[in-house]
């Protein structure tokens, strides 16, 4: 069956977070066996040192825990973002707390940070990194802070996690920008990030592992300038560009009250891409070459992709079209990451 028709019939008439951990369970199981169908011939760029096989991968919060990236591999996306990993493990909001507006191939998530905590997710990495399949993967580790941790300890609950996983990712992201950690985006600001940034930034010097902060689409275009100027004066390697949105454009064309509906949490899909993409021309004309860029926020075609890397990314990531795209998805968009 066609994936359209398989979303259509079976996913889109289930609970969304249940489908997804089905879908999850066939990736992680099934998704190697898929690499004949979903070959991607070789682009390799090396972006902050680390040699990617092409620039298109998968974004953060689809494999929190680091349990499928061999399967995902085997799909075609040439990295995986795992994460986002908290220092200790968290359940989660309450569910419901993922959504899906279907007119708008869109998804409204509030999940909360929900994962096994920095030493289950390193211990897992390092069993991972002894294996044939991944020992070479580019594995991206975003983490977060600590629900319960207040915002005063920040520093020391990103430095754990840090210290942890540092030594088994390709590169370090600190996220910064989710919506639904109460607080989380304040730290955006730069009198708190700074502390972030170099203590954390402490740890992947000495691991020699790129660091990379990731952002919000609802900055103001002075705030984005402000992360950009500390990611440049601090001397990180890149800058994610975006997170999900808070808002809930008027574009949107699923019905009002289906969006009111789902409530609290961030917006990700194609209603995304233009903010995104306008975020991420920002950072390429105020950090020049100096620091690698990762478009993320509505990618869902291989135009996307490209005109993603015309905007100035260097990788390229998406989560929510993969949802909607299915298996054969991925292989697709990576195959027009090609130069
Ligand atoms: C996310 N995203 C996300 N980002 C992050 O840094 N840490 C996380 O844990 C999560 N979790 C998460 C869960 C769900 C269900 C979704 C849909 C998204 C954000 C994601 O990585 C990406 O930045 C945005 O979704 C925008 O890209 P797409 O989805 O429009 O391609």
């Amino acid at each position: 069956m066609a994936y359209d028709a398989l979303f259509s019939t079976v996913f889109a008439r289930m609970d969304p977070e249940v489908a997804h951990e089905q879908a999850f369970r066939a990736i992680r199981f099934g998704g190697r066996l898929a690499a004949p169908l979903t070959s991607v011939p070789p682009a390799p760029r090396s972006v902050m040192g680390v040699e990617f096989p092409n620039a298109f991968g998968l974004a953060a919060g689809f494999d929190k825990n680091a349990r499928a990236v061999p399967g995902l591999l085997g799909l075609g996306f040439g990295h995986v973002e795992v994460g986002t990993v908290t220092a200790r493990p968290q359940p989660g909001n309450p569910r419901p707390r993922l959504f899906r507006l279907l007119e708008d191939e869109a998804i409204v998530n509030r999940m909360g940070f929900n994962n096994d905590g920095a030493a289950v997710v390193a211990s897992r990495l390092h069993r991972l990194r002894r294996t044939r399949a991944g020992a070479d993967a580019v594995i991206g580790v975003n983490i977060g802070k600590t629900k319960v941790v207040p915002a005063a300890e920040a520093v020391a609950d990103y430095v754990e996690s840090a210290r942890l996983l540092a030594p088994y990712a390709s590169y370090l992201v600190v996220n910064v920008s989710s919506p639904n950690t109460p607080g989380l985006r304040d730290l955006q600001a730069v009198d708190s990030l700074r502390p972030i940034l170099e203590a954390v930034g402490g740890v992947t010097a000495r691991e020699g592992v790129p660091l990379v902060v990731k952002i919000a689409p609802d900055l103001a275009d002075a705030d984005v300038d402000a992360v950009a100027d500390l990611a440049l004066e601090l001397g990180l390697d890149g800058i994610s560009a975006t997170n999900t949105t808070i808002a809930r454009p008027d574009s949107l064309r699923t019905p009002r009250a289906t969006v009111d509906a789902a409530g609290a949490g961030g917006l990700s899909g194609p209603v995304l891409a233009d903010r995104s993409t306008e975020v991420l021309r920002r950072l390429r004309g105020r950090v020049g070459d100096r620091l690698a860029l990762v478009g993320v926020g509505g990618v869902t075609t291989p135009q996307d992709v490209r005109d993603r890397l015309d905007a100035g990314a260097d990788l390229v990531q998406a989560y929510t079209g993969f949802v909607y795209g299915g298996p054969m998805w991925p292989a697709r968009l990576a195959r027009a990451s090609r130069l």
